[in-house]
């Protein structure tokens, strides 16, 4: 991190690693004591600043990478998102130039950030298998490829990331424990933890027991038990861990005893971290979290556990930490009705819907819009509804005067209103669809919710199991 000819790295690059490990002291853990590894105090928020930084350093050594050079040297990655936030961390700090390929089903968050870092974006498709020229992995390697003097970093079988965990992850959590550790759960993305952490306590500390977290539809407790994949992969909603492949960088010759864990337990795994211990981790804190507390407990002796928190929980605010999109996925039961209060996300009754009054002003209601990002909002005089106002009312009654956004709702609402009873059948919202509404429910004149398009699709998606 020094001085070059025409820059030198900022000071934020001393940062990253040497992360505080915390003990869980209000879950239950059975005989056991089990501490985290809070990576998600890293700068970027996870693990991943640490492979951006070693790998980059070993490209330099390697006469591959120099930084701050004219014009800027170009570094490539397939990622999923936080080894690239790691790398533009890294990137930017040292004057390269980064090109990240990521498949288009990551959170925006992620992205959001790591175009704000400078990197540069290719969105590919996450619906193909790898070897399809559009995969997110082979589409990097051939820009690569393209690219004369381009650095493509490739971290599924870069040593230098296995070796950022060994030289720095494994000492730390070593050292943390007084030289007292019984087992690691770890997940695998690239594999470059579980292999780092598995060379070095292989060396340290052979006792320890490597531990695998994996999502349910990943193949890699398959092949911890039974050395092959049983079953095709699936798909998982976690992010950042479980693979359909055993990536180069990825040893499990160490791991012993592999946990599958379903989404909806890491989800809830990670929340009760936030609420009782007060963690905010990524949904991956979730999974290891919870293949760490299954292992405490079928534990007859103590034993001292580690596991890390990977990532920062903010980037998941609006998908793991948010009821809406748990019940969107089908996460989250809510006691059945039978009848049209099941297709209502934001229920009135409980508070969750947005509305406003007719004195409110239509500012008010674009906010309101953009906030909830809802595209009508029903207008209500306690608690009946009296109008409906959607994105084209305000268009047409601002396009002529843009000050009329200063009017109250009531001038741009529409009042003749559709309405349906809670017990109609679903097949009478397609009419209603049909002419360009959305369907208000509503029993004995009082407002129970809306039901859009999205939410019957949502509906029928869930049916199909
Ligand atoms: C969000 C996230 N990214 C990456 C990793 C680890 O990935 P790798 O196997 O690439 O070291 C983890 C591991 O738990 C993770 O939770």
């Amino acid at each position: 991190m020094g001085a070059t000819a025409t820059g030198t790295a900022g000071a934020v690059l001393g940062l990253i690693g040497h992360t505080p490990l915390m003990e869980l002291t209000r879950l239950e853990r059975g005989p056991c004591r089990l501490f985290v590894k809070l990576e998600n105090q890293n700068p970027t928020g996870s693990i991943k600043d640490r492979v951006g930084l070693s790998m980059i350093e070993a490209a330099e050594r390697a006469g591959r990478l120099r930084p701050h050079s004219d014009p800027p040297c170009t570094i490539i990655e397939a990622t999923a998102g936080n080894t690239g936030l790691g790398l533009a961390l890294v990137a930017a700090q040292k004057g390269y130039r980064l090109l990240l390929v990521i498949p288009d089903k990551m959170a925006q968050e992620k992205i959001l950030h790591l175009r704000a870092l400078g990197a540069q974006i290719r969105l590919t498709r996450s619906d193909v298998p790898r070897g399809h020229p559009e995969h997110y992995q082979q589409l990097a390697a051939r820009l690569a490829a393209e690219m004369p003097g381009s650095y493509y970093v490739d971290q599924f079988a870069n040593p230098a990331n296995p070796l950022a965990h060994e030289t720095g992850t494994g000492p730390e959590i070593w050292e943390q424990c007084g030289h007292d550790l019984d087992a690691i759960v770890v997940g695998v993305g690239s594999g470059g933890t579980l292999t780092g952490l598995s060379r070095y306590f292989a060396r340290v500390a052979p006792n320890v027991e490597m531990v695998l977290a994996d999502p349910c539809g990943s193949i890699l407790a398959d092949v911890v038990e039974s050395g092959e994949s049983l079953t095709p992969a699936g798909s998982w909603l976690v992010e950042g861990i479980g693979e359909d492949f055993v990536p180069p960088a990825c040893d499990l010759s160490r791991v012993r005893r592999a946990y599958r864990i379903p989404d909806a337990e890491s989800f809830q795994s990670a929340r009760e971290l936030l609420v009782r211990e007060g963690i905010l981790g990524g949904s991956s804190s979730g999974t290891l979290l919870a293949a760490a507390l299954r292992y405490c407990r079928e534990q007859s002796a103590p034993r001292r556990v580690v596991t890390l928190v990977p990532d920062s929980g903010n980037k998941y605010l609006n998908k793991m930490y948010n009821d809406y999109w748990l019940f969107d996925q089908g996460l989250i039961e809510r006691p059945r009705q039978g009848n049209l209060l099941d297709l209502i996300v934001r229920r009135y009754q409980e508070g969750g819907a947005v509305t406003l009054s007719p004195q409110d002003s239509l500012m008010l209601a674009y906010r309101r819009m953009r906030l909830f990002d809802v595209s009508q909002i029903p207008v209500m005089q306690g608690d009946r509804v009296v109008g409906i106002v959607d994105e084209s009312d305000l268009l047409m009654h601002l396009h002529a005067d843009p000050a009329r956004l200063s009017d109250p709702v009531s001038t741009a609402m529409v009042s003749t209103l559709e309405t349906i009873a809670p017990d109609a059948p679903v097949a009478a919202l397609l009419p209603i669809f049909q002419r360009g509404h959305v369907a208000i429910v509503a029993e004995h004149g009082r407002f129970v919710g809306l039901i859009t398009r999205v939410d019957l699709i949502n509906y029928l998606r869930k049916q199909r199991g």
